[in-house]
């Protein structure tokens, strides 16, 4: 989807708010992302555990549950087992997918209409089984964000400040909002927020770094799974 049909918005006008530095957000009235990731879809990437891949491969990283610390799959010295990241998962722990946009061709589609406009990005998506999973703190991310709402309804916290203004918790929070399938959220960079899981979700967000930390370029689509994605 491009751009003003993802904003209901001219070209023009995102621009616009975008100088703005402003978060917002725009109501699917209706679960127009449900084809971006399915749960059919997400049993299958955890399935594939151990599937050796290219470099472009999403690796998945687990917010854990009881401890709140981050696991990452490719860089753990101690590689959790395919049972041990199934326990995760219905303990409660989130899973981020990054570099998501190979997964499925509409994903790389996405990625690829943004980065039309904004160059080089990349998708994650996240996903949690159920109501108050582990996620991050309040945090602020160094890129313009696109947050897709694909399944369930997962509530944010959104802060008035920015990285600049202070730390993560002398924040204020601006606004609390349930978002739900097919709702787009866009936070500039920088600005403090954080989520709350209602139920079992999966978000995405297509990311981008401001154009001097950019480079390269969008690889081609390639079926790297088959008929994995229907
Ligand atoms: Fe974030």
């Amino acid at each position: 989807m491009k751009i003003p049909e993802l904003l209901n918005c001219t070209q023009l006008e995102f621009e616009s708010m975008r100088n703005d530095k402003e978060w917002f957000v725009v109501k699917g009235n209706g679960p127009r992302f449900k084809d971006y990731f399915s749960w059919k879809e997400a049993d299958q990437y955890l399935n594939s555990y151990g599937l050796g891949g290219h470099n472009r491969m999403p690796q998945l990283q687990i917010i854990d549950k009881k401890t709140g610390r981050k696991y990452c799959h490719k860089k753990a010295k101690y590689k959790l087992q395919k049972r041990e990241i199934f326990d995760k998962w219905w303990e409660g722990s989130s899973f981020v997918l990054t570099l998501s946009e190979f997964l499925n061709k509409k994903l790389w589609e996405q990625c690829r209409d943004f980065e039309e406009f904004f160059g080089r990005g990349q998708a994650n998506i996240y996903m949690s089984s159920q109501k108050d999973a582990r996620c991050f703190p309040i945090h602020a991310d160094t890129t313009e964000n696109f947050l897709f709402h694909v399944r369930g309804t997962v509530r944010w916290y959104i802060y008035n400040e920015t990285e600049f203004d202070c730390k993560p918790d002398e924040a204020t929070v601006d606004k609390v909002i349930d978002l739900e399938e097919g709702d787009l959220l866009y936070l500039p960079p920088k600005l403090y927020h954080r989520v709350e899981t209602l139920g079992p979700r999966i978000s995405i967000s297509f990311h981008f770094h401001p154009p001097e930390k950019q480079g390269g370029w969008r690889e081609e689509w390639f079926d790297w799974i088959g008929d994995i994605n229907g």
